[in-house]
């Protein structure tokens, strides 16, 4: 038989889990079982009790190497990876009876991976292929799955958690149409919003578009035809007042409005309730303009580009203690905005590498008099840390100061080249966590010949070139899931699939393994190449700190 050549194997994974799916099995929904669900995806029987697996030559798997998340994902519908496939093993697709419709899909890409036709399992079956490694045909399950001695309690447990994974009707999924959310919060940047909204109602107009031209086909020999046709549509979702009350309005906005994933978003000074939302409610929330995201790698849902600030403060930290010793490190920020946070995180890690940080925050609304001030405090070994935005920065005197560097935050600053006065650029560095202008231009080709095309005006640029990469990132996860609408799957196709993207737009390289949740890890130190010039040149290579 022909192999296959034009279905990568993941998506003959997704074509084994449509007929799964389309399941007329119903599994009857069961409690939460925590040990199970433990086993799972924490790799333990117990607080104490690591769970514990064979491998084929003997070796054993502890905790939470051993745990079932690690390969069959968090959805428990499995991977593909080259040649390895990773069967799916919710209780659908386990306890389905033979399929046989042939007609359904092509079944040359099951031959000599997995055989479709068989018996289902029951439970006992399947405890025997957890405990043995045997199939339910009776043959030796490959090497890669370990053999796990489980009692009969856990076993029960780990089974009826089984039968629950992507069992749950999935809401904002109709057959015609596919509702996403996009949230704001009440202090973003006006512009950007703006910006932001452009793109996305151009992204889901065309989406729309594309559809009534005809349906999506895949062709072989035979035809297979997938059911991909569902419109997009978009709901936006504008908090109002204090952040303590954003997360009762978002659960009144979802009650109303269902939606199967959050896209994109726009923040302000904190994402927290946001972020806190989308992991209790279990939506995917795919990367929000926020540049103080909620770094809680542990949490599934919410993913993000990059640390922001976080990761401007890693690289500044090691620009500081990697070279000159510093006598010590000023901090100046605005106590209500983002730069507070980054300030901290800063401060942590020059402490452990036995600097001094203080911090001098700016309170007045002009600011310039304090700012006078705090410059009159550094001395020539001082190293200062501006976190401030444009208007502040514009405050600062012409005259250089008395430091031996000044580091300022590209991301606060939208990387302007011109909001500092001439006789501090040689003394300045710049944290820049996304790719040089020069370099990146390849990239934002493609989104700035989109925007001119759809007479979207480019009022922020970095939020519109995110937010249309945000799209196009989701899109390609959606084509490859094909009918399978899970969240956790969403998520995990987008893991997947997020390293191979060429358009990355503003980051060199994305990458999203299982337990990341920031795709672009580094950045840039950059220095201004002359006093007069703005030009911005790299002080080196490409950081991931
Ligand atoms: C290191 C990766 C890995 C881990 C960890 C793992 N599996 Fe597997 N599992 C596999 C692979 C690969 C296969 C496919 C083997 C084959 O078909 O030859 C498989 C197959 C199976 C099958 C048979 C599916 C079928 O269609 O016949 C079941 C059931 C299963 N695993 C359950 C589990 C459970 C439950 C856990 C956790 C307790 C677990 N696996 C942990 C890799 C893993």
């Amino acid at each position: 038989m022909r192999e296959g050549h034009f279905l990568k194997p993941g998506v003959f994974v997704m074509l084994l889990l449509i007929l799964a799916s389309r399941g007329i099995f119903a599994v009857p929904q069961t409690l939460l079982p925590s040990v199970g669900e433990s086993i799972y995806r924490a790799g333990n029987l117990s607080a104490a009790l690591p769970l514990t697996g064979l491998r084929a030559g003997g070796a054993s798997v502890v905790g939470v190497a051993a745990a079932c998340v690690n390969c069959h994902r968090r959805s428990g519908l499995g991977t593909a990876e080259g040649s390895t496939v990773i069967p799916p093993i919710t209780g659908k697709y386990l306890y389905r009876p033979d399929v046989g419709h042939l007609e359904d899909m092509d079944l040359l890409y099951a031959q000599g991976r997995i055989s479709l036709r068989r018996e289902s399992y029951d439970d006992l079956s399947l405890a025997r292929s957890i405990r043995e490694g045997l199939g339910r045909d009776g043959r030796r399950l490959g090497p890669l799955m370990p053999r796990y001695a489980l009692d009969d309690a856990a076993m029960a447990s780990l089974i009826a958690y089984l039968k629950t994974l992507s069992n749950a009707p999935v809401p904002g999924v109709s057959d015609d149409t596919l509702h996403f959310a996009t949230i704001i919060t009440p202090d973003a940047d006006p512009l950007a919003r703006r910006g932001m909204i452009d793109v996305l109602e151009r992204f889901f107009e065309d989406k729309n578009q594309f559809i009534r031209g005809g349906r999506r086909v895949m062709q072989d020999h035979r035809t297979v035809a997938f059911r991909v046709t569902r419109r997009w549509q978009l709901h936006v979702w504008e908090l109002k007042g204090p952040p303590e009350s954003w997360q009762a309005q978002l659960h009144s906005r979802l009650a109303a409005e269902p939606v199967f994933a959050v896209i994109s978003g726009l923040g302000g000074r904190t994402w927290e309730p946001v972020h806190r939302f989308c992991e209790q409610d279990a939506i995917p929330c795919l990367f929000p303009n926020v540049d103080l995201p909620v770094v809680a790698e542990r949490d599934f849902y919410p993913v993000y580009f990059s640390r922001g600030v976080h990761l401007e403060a890693d690289l500044i930290a090691a620009a500081i203690t990697g070279k000159e010793r510093a006598q010590r490190v000023l901090q100046i920020f605005r106590e209500d905005d983002i730069g507070a946070a980054a300030a901290q995180s800063l401060a942590i890690a020059v402490n452990k590498a036995g600097l001094v940080s203080l911090s001098r925050p700016v309170k007045a609304a002009s600011a310039k008099d304090e700012l006078l001030r705090i410059l009159q405090e550094a001395g020539p070994d001082d190293v200062l840390v501006f976190w401030l935005r444009r208007d502040d920065l514009l405050a600062l005197p012409g005259a250089a100061p008395t430091a031996r560097q000044v580091y300022i935050s590209g991301l606060m600053d939208d990387f302007a080249e011109t909001s500092l006065p001439a006789a501090w650029r040689p003394l300045v560095r710049m944290s820049y966590p996304v790719d040089l202008p020069k370099q990146r231009q390849f990239r934002t080709t493609f989104p700035h010949g989109w925007f001119r095309i759809r007479h979207i005006p480019v009022v922020a640029d970095r939020v519109q070139s995110d937010t249309y990469l945000a799209c196009g990132i989701l899109a390609e996860a959606l084509t490859d899931m094909l009918d399978i609408f899970e969240r956790d799957f969403l998520v995990e196709r987008i893991e997947d699939m997020v390293s191979r993207r060429v358009l990355s737009g503003y980051y060199p390289r994305l990458g999203l393994a299982p337990g990341q949740r920031f795709a672009s890890k580094g950045g840039y130190m950059v220095h201004f190449a002359d006093a007069g010039g703005a030009d911005l040149v790299a002080d080196g290579e490409w950081i991931t700190p």
